[in-house]
């Protein structure tokens, strides 16, 4: 299995994706990892089903015309100051914010099917069968979690935005290549940490309840799949040769490229502007001008900024070394990172959602066995 999946450890071993005579060799049978039982018997614990209304009520109504899901201060572009003197009528900034909103939780949405595939997309290539299972019940996680973003973009705005280019751009570039650390880097650390924050933002500032109901739920699923990438960092990274270690770190900024810089471009947003009356390439005038502006040696701060979590991620993963330090040093103060600790800002998040399962999930123990019994 030498090949370009840069295989450390017999678990993450892999085949081409329309290899299936290999999933039939009778050893591979008996040679189940079980690395990843923890991770997959938990599921359990964290059970949760959007069509059910114990866990999230997608009726509940939120007045979108006249609250704004997120406070002024978290929208910089309403701080621009050609957006400030044009968009005056409270009515529309709460308009604006909204379909801010709106764009953001379709990214999720789509994002959360790139997750599906991706993940069903591992049950082919991951030769291991504990692997496997652990891909497939992430494949059932990510499932839940496309209905629910539909449930909830549906309950509030009807129908979704199309997926942004470069977003688009690069889940078909993941879901389709054959490489496991490809997949795995691509999906289960960049993806996923980048919605880890974004979550964790949303589960802070968003006013909508069911908003951060949402949110919670997602996260207590999404911290195991980040768990998963990292187990695959910890176990292949150190035994990586300069060769392979340059690659996986090039694929690595290549990924953080397109997520946190690509799609901040502001000409992807043009369509935004056009809507609300607003001249895009002014707004765009006034967007370069602050940057110009800003002090070139301030960095994102703030345990929610979405950045400076997916960097940490990569950070604490091995997955930034000398080489590209440069790159990611730009934008957050490394050593700032690499001095925290291993948790994560949706951790303790993510631990409060699982105790509210639990409770929802056993508390009455004998009505599940008469179901099952059904
Ligand atoms: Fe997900
Ligand atoms: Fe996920």
């Amino acid at each position: 299995m030498a090949d370009g999946n840069i295989t450390k450890d017999a678990m993450y071993g892999a085949v081409a994706p329309d290899d299936f005579e290999s999933m039939l060799t009778l050893d591979r049978y008996g040679e189940r990892s079980t690395a990843f039982d923890k991770i997959i018997s938990a599921t359990h614990d964290h059970f949760w089903d959007p069509l059910d209304k114990r866990y999230i009520d997608f009726d509940e109504p939120f007045d979108l015309e006249n609250v704004a899901m997120m406070p002024e201060e978290q929208q910089p572009l309403l701080r621009l100051p050609y957006v400030a003197e044009t968009l005056t009528d409270p009515k529309e900034r709460i308009a604006f914010i909204n379909y801010l909103q709106l764009r953001n939780f379709s990214s999720i949405l789509h994002g959360e099917q790139g997750a599906l595939n991706l993940s069903a997309s591992l049950c082919h290539v991951l030769y291991d069968q504990g692997a496997q299972e652990y891909a497939a019940n992430q494949t059932r996680e990510e499932a839940r979690h496309v209905t629910a973003f539909a449930k909830y973009v549906k309950s509030r705005w009807g129908r979704p935005a199309e997926c942004g280019a470069t977003l688009k751009k690069l889940l078909v570039e993941i879901i389709e290549a054959p490489e496991v650390y490809k997949k795995i880097v691509g999906m289960q650390m960049l993806v996923e940490g980048l919605a880890m924050g974004a979550f964790a933002n949303g589960f802070k500032y968003n006013r909508d309840p069911v908003a951060r109901k949402l949110f919670q739920l997602v996260m207590t699923d999404e911290a195991f799949h980040h768990k998963f990438g990292k187990i695959w960092a910890d176990r292949t990274i150190p035994k990586l040769t300069e060769g392979e270690r340059n690659l996986v770190e090039d694929w690595t900024a290549h990924c953080a490229q397109s997520l946190l810089f690509d799609r901040g471009d502001p000409r992807q947003s043009a369509e935004i502007y056009g809507k609300f009356g607003l001249d895009p390439d002014r707004v765009i005038a006034d967007i370069v001008q602050r940057r110009k502006e800003r002090d070139p040696t301030r960095k994102f701060k703030g345990e929610t900024n979405v950045f400076r979590v997916l960097i940490k991620t990569l950070l604490k993963a091995g997955l930034i070394t000398e080489r590209t330090r440069g790159f990611y040093a730009a934008y957050v103060d490394l050593d700032e990172l690499a001095a925290e600790g291993e948790r994560m800002v949706g951790d303790d998040i993510a631990e409060d959602g699982i105790r509210y399962l639990q409770e929802i999930n056993f508390k009455d123990r004998t009505r599940a066995v008469s179901i099952a019994a059904e």
